[in-house]
């Protein structure tokens, strides 16, 4: 159905996975516009509770923005080439699930962006992080300037952004733009057995999670905490709440259901 992506529903988990090995998965218009449409699709299918964003082959997650598509684009393109982009991974920061990216490789330019735009990020031990733009000339155009600092601090997210060095696994994993570091072969099952465990709780308080921690971020802490105290209240009026809370009491495993 889509010709640069793949997406696969199974047990409940959406595996969202970047298809162009040849060029390392850059990432060119039509792939991000089919990004936008499973992105879509995804965000309305009730029986997805968990999104799994990964890499097609061993080398790359994806290793930026397509290059060769950007490398005659004028200013006002460009713009518009960033905007939309944005506005793609903006909508897979706020997709109701949460999403994991699975970081089998290169994770360069827009590829890290994409990463970033993930609520988790999970690495395989080959993977390579960076944002190289400043060696094409440009800057990171897909938020990379605004989510890099968010997650890594100020200071190493500009060394990052200014020399346009690589890392590892590792050094992504010690400054915390990574959530762990996997062997590569045990990466989309460690991933899985995330997305479980994720199901395993009550999916409405899941997602209030992670409205609360993305809308709270975004502003100062009194306005936050205000924010999470009308969330925490909205619990109230779950079943899950009930059921958790009993099942607590009475001493039995709760069988959430999500309502
Ligand atoms: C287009 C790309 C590409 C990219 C790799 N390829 N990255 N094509 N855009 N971002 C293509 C190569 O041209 C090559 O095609 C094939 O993939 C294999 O890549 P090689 O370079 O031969 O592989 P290797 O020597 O192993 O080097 C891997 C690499 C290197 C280190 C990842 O490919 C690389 O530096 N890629 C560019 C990384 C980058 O600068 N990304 C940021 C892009 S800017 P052929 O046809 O020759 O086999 C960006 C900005 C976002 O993302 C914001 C915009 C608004």
């Amino acid at each position: 159905m889509y010709k640069n992506i793949l997406l696969e529903k199974s047990e409940g988990i959406g595996y969202i996975t970047i298809n162009r090995p040849k060029v390392l998965n850059a990432l060119n218009k039509e792939t991000m516009i089919e990004l936008r449409d499973v992105v879509h699709e995804i965000g309305t299918d009730k029986d997805i509770k968990v999104v799994i964003v990964t890499g097609s082959g061993t080398k790359a997650f994806a290793a930026g923005a397509d290059i060769s598509e950007m490398h005659g684009m004028t200013a006002l393109e460009g713009r518009e080439w960033g905007k939309f982009s944005q506005k793609v991974f903006s909508d897979i920061e706020n997709l109701s699930q949460p999403v994991i990216a699975a970081v089998n490789g290169y994770a360069l330019g827009g590829g890290c962006e994409l990463a970033m735009s993930c609520d988790i990020r999970i690495a395989s031990e080959n993977a390579k992080f960076g944002q190289p733009e400043v060696l094409l000339g440009v800057i990171p155009g897909f938020a990379g300037t605004q989510r890099l600092p968010r997650l890594v601090g100020k200071g190493k997210a500009k060394e990052l952004l200014f020399t346009g060095e690589q890392i590892d696994a590792h050094e992504a994993y010690r400054i915390s733009l990574v959530n762990k570091v996997v062997p590569h072969e045990e990466l989309l099952s460690v991933a899985k057995a995330m997305a479980q465990k994720i199901q395993s709780c009550a999916p409405i308080a899941v997602q209030l999670c992670k409205v609360a921690v993305n809308e709270g971020l975004d502003t100062d802490l009194d306005t936050g905490v205000a924010y999470e105290a009308e969330v925490f209240g909205l619990c109230f009026a779950t079943n899950d709440q009930k059921e958790g809370m009993s099942a607590f009491v009475e001493k039995r495993k709760a069988q959430f259901v999500g309502k």
